[in-house]
């Protein structure tokens, strides 16, 4: 290979000129000379002025990248050397009822966690187990890099229900609290390391080192004596945590986990929002048309700074490192999300974890941890348990085995108020859902 051919279905996304720009960054290590740019009829508008940025943006820096815009994936997959897939199954739309949904049943309502996190999975799953079949059939050896959400649920369905093994799932959240904790330091994140290990928006940080020392009970104070904020991602609340807490808890939460320790400050928070500026799809909906209004603007020739609003931050260069680290064999540390295969004790072989592998040409090669501490390993298999079942019942269609995921996601109070939301959902959302409204007894979907 010496020259590199990307696919990025969900190419209309408004966040492709971060893509764009990590490719531009890397050219000369990892030379993309085709990428395609994927979307769908109802993208197409988006596809077209986030596609000619990005032309307007390879022009200025020179390099002879050409930059195809389709809505034929087909067409697009051929040949391909790597697949990265961003999209969104409904739009902006099905996230806010995703969001405000369970919220009427005194729920957290959120894009990838308790029964937002469900329904984005039971849209989603069948959408990318379609893409891995064209894969296989038009680029059998390309690497699929997933960053749909919920990723670690995508991953999961795509390890154990398709033919595709080349699959890494990534996500923004653990090189973010990286560079959160280097800032809370005060040094630059490259001095800092984190060994990370658990699943996508639940991984923990198990030990923070600072030039190989190890840092983290120091770390814990500061994030605990009231002197930083700012500690999480744009899309969440920064609400503060309890000292003696994270104390005893032992270990870095994650920006996600605000949900599952914070559950009632975490949901007056989204009610409030919810009756005032709107939940976050709702932002990010107005975001997102001030956004695409300067990307129409023909003088434009980089990535505006005021994405950075949205909570993907970092998502360039975790992207294009982890395609520059598989590409080049690099042999660099990098958190993603693979088959766990032993890697995390009491996690099953077959799901996808969430850890720190060294990446080479061959794959992501996960640095095993054993037996996550105590406080966090329930939680942990809680939320593999409740993503394994939201994958079957993706699937499969299985209404039963929809409403057992809702159930044992700790987020849901009961199974009564879970068949409510559940049956509220499903028909707010069943022009996504085929499967669970065929009249035919059809078979699953693998
Ligand atoms: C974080 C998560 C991503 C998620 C994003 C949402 O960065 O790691 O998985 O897509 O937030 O950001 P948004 O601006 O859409 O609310």
């Amino acid at each position: 290979m010496n020259s590199v051919k990307i696919v990025t279905i969900g190419g209309g996304s408004s966040y492709t000129p971060e893509l764009i720009e990590g490719f531009i960054k890397r050219y000369n290590e990892l030379p993309v000379r085709e990428l395609w740019l994927v979307d769908i009829e109802e993208g197409k508008e988006k596809l077209e002025i986030v596609g000619s940025l990005a032309r307007r943006m390879v022009e200025k820096a020179g390099i002879p990248m050409k930059i195809h815009l389709t809505l034929d994936r087909r067409e697009a997959l051929k040949g391909a050397d790597f697949v990265t897939t961003q999209l969104r199954v409904g739009l902006l739309d099905a996230r806010i009822k995703d969001e405000k949904i369970p919220l009427k049943y005194g729920v957290i309502g959120q894009e990838t966690n308790g029964p937002g996190g469900l329904f984005k999975g039971l849209r989603t799953i069948p959408v990318i187990l379609g893409i891995c079949k064209d894969m296989e059939e038009l680029c059998p050896d390309a690497w699929l890099v997933n960053f749909a959400n919920p990723a670690g649920m995508v991953t999961e369905a795509v390890l154990r229900y398709s033919n595709i093994k080349k699959v890494v799932g990534l996500c923004n959240v653990p090189v973010g609290m990286k560079m959160n904790i280097a800032e809370l330091l005060g040094v630059e994140g490259s001095r800092v390391h984190i060994d990370f290990a658990g699943l996508n928006h639940m991984v923990f940080g198990l030990n923070v080192y600072l030039d190989g020392g190890n840092v983290t009970s120091q770390v814990i104070g500061k994030l605990t004596d009231g002197s930083v904020s700012g500690v999480t991602m744009k899309n969440i609340k920064d609400m503060q945590w309890e000292p003696e807490f994270l104390q005893a808890l032992g270990v870095l939460p994650c920006p996600y986990h605000r949900y599952y320790y914070q559950t009632r400050k975490m949901f007056e928070h989204e009610l409030e929002a919810s009756r005032n500026e709107g939940t976050r799809a709702e932002v990010v909906k107005k975001l997102e048309a001030e956004l695409f209004e300067l990307y129409k603007d023909p003088q434009l020739d980089i990535k505006p700074p005021q994405l950075e609003q949205r909570g993907g931050a970092y998502y360039s260069d975790a992207a294009c490192n982890l395609i520059n680290s598989l590409y080049n064999d690099k042999g660099d540390i990098q958190t993603v999300n693979v088959r766990n295969n032993g890697a995390i004790a009491g996690i099953p072989d077959d799901s996808a974890v969430e850890l720190n592998c060294v990446i080479t040409k061959d794959g992501p090669k996960p640095l095993a941890v054993g037996e996550l501490p105590v406080p966090v390993r329930g939680l942990v298999q809680q939320i593999k348990s409740f993503e394994r079942t939201a994958a079957e019942a993706a699937v499969t269609g299985d209404y039963k085995i929809a409403l057992m995921a809702m159930v044992i996601n700790p987020l849901v109070p009961s199974d009564g108020i879970a068949k409510q939301i559940l049956d509220e959902m499903l028909e707010a959302h069943r022009e996504h859902l085929p499967l669970f409204f065929r009249t035919e007894p059809a078979a699953a979907l693998v």
